[in-house]
Order: C-alpha cells, then sequence, then structure tokens
C-alpha cells in the first residue's frame, strides 16, 4: 500500500500575501483582480483561495510576474557588513535594510539570530523562526560561536587559562562565564570560541584581562562557517543542510 503524502498547510490567498508584506487584504485584492497572481500557471480569481504553504511556492506563484517571496518558515545567512545595527531600535542603518523592503512587513517578523555590535562584522541568521532562534542562541544548546579578534596590545599569554576557566566575571555581572577557548593566530590577533552571547561579550572578556579590541569578525556559527564567496552586505536563504550543520 503507497502511503498518502502529508497534506500541504493551506493558507487563504489574501492572508498569505498581506503577512509577506504584499499590501493590506484590499491591496491584495486589487492585485488580484487584475490578474496579478499565477498559481501553477493559472490566475487565480478569488482573494478568498487555499493556497498551499510549501518551500517552492516561488517557483509555483507569481506576483506580477515575479515569483513570490518565500514563505515562513524563512533563516537567512547574512555577511554582516561593519557600521550596521542588528536592531530596530538602536538608532543608524539597520541590516534589514540590506533585505527587500517589503520583508519589513513580513508576519511573523524576521529577526536577528543573536546580535553582532555595530562595529562587528561576519556570520548573521535572520529568521522568523522562533523555536529555531532559541535553540541556537540558548547556552543549554552548547551551540559555538566563534569570532576572531584583533586586539589594541599583545597577548601575553595567560588570557587562554583565565578563558577557559569557566569563572570569568565579567563587570556589572553575577554568574561567570561559560569556559571558552582561545586560539593565539598572532600576537595580536585570537580565535575566540563562546557558547553564550552575552552583551558586547568579546570585548568585555578582553577588556577583563586588560586588552581592547579593536576589529571583531565573527566566521563560524555551530558547523557553519561564514562561505567565502560572501562579501560584507550579501545574504542569502540558508540551505536545510546549512541549518543542520549548525548542529552537527
Ligand atoms: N561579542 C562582542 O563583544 N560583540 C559582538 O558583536 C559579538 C560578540
Amino acid at each position: 500500500m503507497n502511503a498518502k503524502a502529508p497534506k500541504p498547510p493551506m493558507a487563504r490567498l489574501d492572508r498569505l500575501l498581506a503577512n509577506l508584506g504584499y499590501g493590506s487584504r484590499r491591496e491584495v485584492g486589487a492585485l488580484v483582480a487584475k490578474g496579478q497572481v499565477v498559481l501553477d500557471g493559472v490566475a487565480l480569481k478569488d482573494t478568498g483561495a487555499k493556497v498551499p504553504v510549501v518551500a517552492d511556492l516561488p517557483q509555483r506563484l507569481t506576483i506580477a510576474g515575479k515569483p513570490v517571496d518565500p514563505p515562513a518558515p524563512l533563516t537567512l545567512l547574512m555577511h554582516k557588513p561593519l557600521g550596521v545595527v542588528c536592531s530596530h531600535r538602536e538608532a543608524g542603518r539597520s541590516v534589514y535594510e540590506l533585505l527587500p523592503q517589503r520583508w519589513r512587513a513580513r508576519m511573523p517578523a524576521l529577526s536577528t539570530v543573536g546580535r553582532l555590535d555595530k562595529e562587528t562584522s561576519g556570520l548573521l541568521l535572520i529568521t522568523d523562526d522562533g523555536p529555531f532562534l532559541h535553540r541556537v542562541i540558548s547556552p543549554k544548546s552548547h551551540v559555538a560561536k566563534q569570532y576572531v579578534a584583533t586586539l589594541a596590545r599583545p597577548l601575553t599569554g595567560g588570557e587562554g587559562e583565565v578563558f577557559a576557566a569557566g569563572t570569568l566575571m565579567l563587570e556589572g555581572e553575577t554568574d561567570p562565564l561559560a569556559p571558552a577557548v582561545l586560539e593565539v593566530l598572532s600576537p595580536t590577533q585570537a580565535r575566540l570560541t563562546i557558547t553564550e552571547g552575552r552583551y558586547h561579550q568579546v570585548r568585555r572578556m578582553f577588556a577583563a584581562v586588560g586588552n581592547h579590541v579593536t576589529a571583531l569578525h565573527r566566521d563560524r556559527i555551530g558547523g557553519l562557517a561564514l562561505p567565502d564567496d560572501m562579501a560584507p552586505g550579501d545574504w542569502r536563504i540558508l540551505t536545510a543542510e546549512e541549518q543542520a550543520a549548525l548542529f552537527g
């Protein structure tokens, strides 16, 4: 006996497109009336039509001749450039401004998976998948975040032991940091691997040992390295294999 394929989740067309940022349900209705919403080659006539919410929807549904944006859950991989912020609340240009404008109106909203400082570059994940986000950032998951820090002063030699001890207390905090791994790359450059994501953690760790970070770049989260072919500001959809590699 053939096992039946599970039915995909369905959504009302007007609700789906409104949640993808294509406008109010009324505006979506106007697109439908103009014959600009086409599923599997056929113009949809009813804004209440049920549409399958599947990952390959962009290959099946076009809006004014262009593939529809990918539905949730959506996770992006970005090479965050220097000088942009990760929060809507912080002043300045944000990482969200590097994405299509319509995506700012998506529901569920896209959020960064943890934050990088304005003056930190490197691998940043952006997702609308809450459970995935929590799994990556929870210290309980032990997903390692790896940074390359450039320092104002030469390393003295004792930093690795201090960071590995699991007893380092950052100023103003009451819980010691989990053990972290330091790899010296040059007298003024080191790779630091941490499993937590406390506020300005890497900069504060080096400050705690009397140094100062002058440049900071994240090149890996778990088993996922920032791809070499991605320039600062580049972004793309995270593949299923990459998502699995994170926890591998
Ligand atoms: N630690 C920091 O100090 N800054 C970052 O952006 C990330 C980790």
